[in-house]
């Protein structure tokens, strides 16, 4: 796959969609939250146990960490490493707004 290429999210509408939101991202389940103006993306499902970060993810350090709800594991947004998990870690996506559309392309490790 072409990494650093955007990906429209035509799933997805900015002002109607409800988030966190699910979406697909060249055959890769992604979560995006919204954190005021600004967007946050990973990979949908918590590497530890599947959790899905639609309905256990919740957004903590201003928007710097997501933590799994299932058994509290942390991972930084940025850089997609585990805090307290170990080795784990998950893939991270970059997300623009253009209008009321979203675009999202997969952060390089
Ligand atoms: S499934 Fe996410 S911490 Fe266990």
């Amino acid at each position: 796959m072409g990494e650093g290429e955007w990906y429209d999210l035509r799933e997805i509408d900015a002002e109607e969609s409800e988030f966190p939101v699910a979406a697909t991202v060249d055959g890769e389940d992604i979560v995006i939250f919204q954190i005021g103006d600004d967007y946050r993306g990973a990979q949908r499902l918590c590497p530890h146990k599947d959790g899905d970060f639609v309905r256990r993810g919740v957004i903590m350090g201003n928007g710097k960490m997501l933590r799994c709800s299932l058994h509290g594991f942390i991972f930084n947004l940025a850089s997609g490493k585990g805090v307290n998990a170990g080795p784990q870690c998950i893939d991270i996506f970059e997300i623009k707004r253009e209008g009321s559309r979203l675009q999202a392309r997969k952060k390089q490790k």
